[in-house]
C-alpha cells in the first residue's frame, strides 16, 4: 500500500523538480496529484512515464492525501497549507511562510532530522531557504568538531531561485544585449544580464535584506541559536546553482585537514578541493546534482580559529525539492508507516 501525495505549485521550478525527484527516487506513491493555479488547471505535465492533469488548488480536496509538498509562494501557502493540514494531510512547505513559526519544525535531514517529531502540532513542516540549506549541511560537521561562533557569508544566487519568470528575464535581457535592444525589467530591480545585484527580497529597517535575515535566523533555528551570522546576498546571472563564500570562526582549534575529513565523511557533502585549475566546483556543474559541494577549504588567519570555504549546490534540488522529498522519506520511514 503506497501513499497519496499532492504536489502544490507543480508547474513551477521547484514543483517540476519535486515531481522529477519523487519519480527518480521511486517514492512509494500510489497516487500523485499535480496542483497549481486556475491558470494551469487542465494542462498535462510529466511525472516519470505518466502524464498528470493539473488541478486547481482553489477547489482541491486534501482529504485522504498523506503528504502535500507545497511551493506555490508564501501568500498562497498561508491560506492553503493550513487547509490541507486540517484535512489530515502533512504539509511540507517550501515557502518562507511558516519557517520561523515556533510550532513548525524547520528541517534539513542531514542536520536536524530528529526535530521532525514536532510536526504534529500544526501538521506542517518547513523547508528552509535555498541559501540556508546548503550552508547548514556544510556547517554541521564543522560545528560538531570545533563549535562555530560566527559566520560571515556572501552568496552568489542564481536566478532560478526567483522562479520561472526570473529565468526568462535573464534569458531575454541577455538576448536583448546582443541584439542591441532595450532591456525589459520585471522581476529584478536592476539589469541582471551581465550584472550582479546585492538585493534579494525586501529591505528591512536595519539596512539588511530579508534574504540576509533569513540566512541568519534559519541557521540559528536549525543548527544553533548561539551562532552569529552576517550575510550579504547577491543575485548573479547564472540560471541554476547557488554559490557561497563563507568565513567561519570557531570556539576551538580546527585544522584544514580535520575539516576536510569531517566534511568528506558527512552525509550529502562532496568535497572537491584540489588547489589547481578546475579543482573546485562552480554552480554550472552543480545543476542537476544532489550534493552540496565544498571547495577552497583554507585557514582564515585573521581570527584565532577560522576557516574559509566555497559552498555550491543546485538550489532547485538540495536547495528546495530534494530536501522536501528527503523530509517526506523520513516521515514515512519513522512517523507514518503504512501497513504492508
Ligand atoms: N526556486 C528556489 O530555489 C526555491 C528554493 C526554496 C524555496 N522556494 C520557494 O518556493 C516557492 C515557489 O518557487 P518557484 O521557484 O517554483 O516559483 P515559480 O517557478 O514561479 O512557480 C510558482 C508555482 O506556484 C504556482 N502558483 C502561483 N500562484 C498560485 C495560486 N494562487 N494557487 C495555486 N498555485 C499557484 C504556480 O502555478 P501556475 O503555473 O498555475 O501559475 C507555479 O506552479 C516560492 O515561495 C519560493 O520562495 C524556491
Amino acid at each position: 500500500m503506497g501513499y497519496r501525495i499532492a504536489v502544490v505549485g507543480a508547474t513551477g521550478n521547484v514543483g517540476h523538480e519535486m515531481l522529477e525527484i519523487l519519480a527518480e527516487r521511486e517514492f512509494p506513491a500510489d497516487e500523485v496529484a499535480a496542483v497549481a493555479s486556475a491558470r494551469s488547471a487542465g494542462r498535462e505535465i510529466e511525472f516519470g512515464d505518466e502524464r498528470l492533469v493539473v488541478e486547481d488548488l482553489e477547489g482541491f480536496d486534501f482529504a485522504g492525501y498523506d503528504i502535500a509538498l507545497f511551493s506555490p509562494g508564501a501568500k498562497v501557502s498561508a491560506v492553503h497549507a493550513p487547509r490541507a493540514a486540517e484535512a489530515g494531510c502533512v504539509v511540507i512547505d517550501n515557502t518562507s511562510q511558516f519557517r520561523m513559526d515556533p510550532e513548525v519544525p524547520l528541517i534539513v535531514p542531514e542536520v536536524n532530522a530528529d526535530a521532525i517529531a514536532d510536526f504534529a502540532g500544526r501538521n506542517i513542516i518547513a523547508n528552509p531557504n535555498c541559501s540556508t540549506m546548503q550552508m547548514v549541511v556544510a556547517l554541521k560537521p564543522l560545528h560538531d568538531l570545533a563549535r562555530i561562533r560566527r559566520v560571515v557569508v556572501a552568496t552568489y544566487q542564481s536566478v532560478s531561485g526567483a522562479g520561472r519568470e526570473a529565468m526568462d528575464e535573464l534569458f531575454e535581457q541577455t538576448r536583448a544585449v546582443y541584439a542591441n535592444e532595450v532591456l525589459d525589467r520585471k522581476k529584478f530591480t536592476k539589469q541582471i544580464a551581465f550584472n550582479v545585484i546585492p538585493h534579494i527580497d525586501v529591505f528591512l529597517e536595519d539596512g539588511s535584506t530579508k534574504e540576509e535575515w533569513k540566512l541568519a535566523v534559519e541557521t540559528q533555528k536549525i543548527l544553533d541559536p548561539d551562532i552569529d551570522v552576517i550575510a550579504t546576498c547577491v543575485r548573479v546571472p547564472v540560471f541554476i546553482g547557488h554559490a557561497e563564500a563563507v568565513c567561519v570562526e570557531f570556539d576551538n582549534p580546527i585544522t584544514v585537514e580535520q575539516a576536510r575529513q569531517a566534511l568528506a565523511a558527512a552525509p550529502g557533502i562532496s568535497v572537491i578541493d584540489h588547489r589547481v585549475d578546475e579543482g573546485y566546483v562552480t554552480p554550472v556543474e552543480s545543476a542537476g546534482e544532489d550534493a552540496v559541494y565544498v571547495s577552497r577549504i583554507r585557514k582564515d588567519e585573521t581570527v584565532e580559529h577560522g576557516l574559509a570555504l566555497w559552498i555550491v549546490s543546485d538550489n532547485l534540488r538540495k536547495g528546495a525539492a530534494l530536501n522536501a522529498v528527503q523530509i517526506a522519506e523520513t516521515l514515512i520511514k519513522f512517523y507514518m508507516r503504512k501497513a504492508a
